[in-house]
């Protein structure tokens, strides 16, 4: 083999993996480089379950998954936190409202009672915010004991709105990332760290 040709070299010229040298993909058009690897992503996981297992003691609480992007996420956190705790999934459908803040996201798919529960909803990422003031007056209406925003990330620079997020793994700037259930135009989902745009 050359020097300083590495095996990843070697598995990415012969197509098995998709990983390029350097820590950058590519992702349709556009080139995405590690910013948050796994092993940090999963420090800051563990330490927000142990502030839930803690919080929510004595407790049984559902967690409310937001598909796609909360999924892998989920998978991680709701397996950290010991306590006895159920898991629900929605999703929200996008329609064009015709109010200041463009696009408003309706949850769907819910299919359980939330009356009384105390609700921990796990997404993926806040951005403007716009997305989780909706669905906490959707939830809000349902009458469950608490709710808590529990998200992996937070872009506070982009945040519109005021809201209260109890548990936030990360903040990040405002760039556009990819990964640990992330996409971009529906890829990057896979990817076990988190990457950010570059080009
Ligand atoms: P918000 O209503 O502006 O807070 O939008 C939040 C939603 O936008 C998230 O649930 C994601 O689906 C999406 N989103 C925001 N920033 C990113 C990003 O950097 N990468 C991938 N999706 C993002
Ligand atoms: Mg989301």
């Amino acid at each position: 083999m050359l020097p300083n040709f590495s095996l990843v070299d070697f598995l990415y010229l012969c197509g098995k993996i998709t990983k390029k040298p350097m820590d950058t993909i590519q992702i349709k058009d556009k080139t995405f480089a590690i910013s948050i690897p796994e092993s940090a992503i999963l420090k800051q996981v563990q330490r927000v379950a142990n502030a839930i297992e803690h919080d929510y003691a004595g407790q049984n609480p559902l967690f409310l998954v937001v598909l796609n992007g909360a999924f892998v996420f989920a998978a991680d956190l709701i397996r950290a936190v010991r306590l006895p705790s159920e898991v629900t999934f929605v999703k929200l459908s996008s329609y064009e409202g015709m109010s200041s803040t463009g696009v408003i996201k309706s949850m769907i798919g819910l299919n359980t009672d939330l009356t009384g529960r105390p609700v921990i909803i796990v997404e993926d990422i806040i951005d403007s915010g716009q997305t989780m003031v909706h669905l906490l007056d959707e939830i809000a209406a349902q009458n469950p004991a608490s709710v808590a925003v529990c998200t992996l990330l937070v872009k506070p620079d982009n945040l519109k709105v005021k809201l209260d997020v109890k548990y936030c793994c990360m903040e990040i700037p405002n760039d556009f990332i990819v990964g640990y259930g992330l996409d971009y135009d529906g890829y990057g989902r896979n990817l076990r760290d988190i990457y950010t745009v570059v080009e």
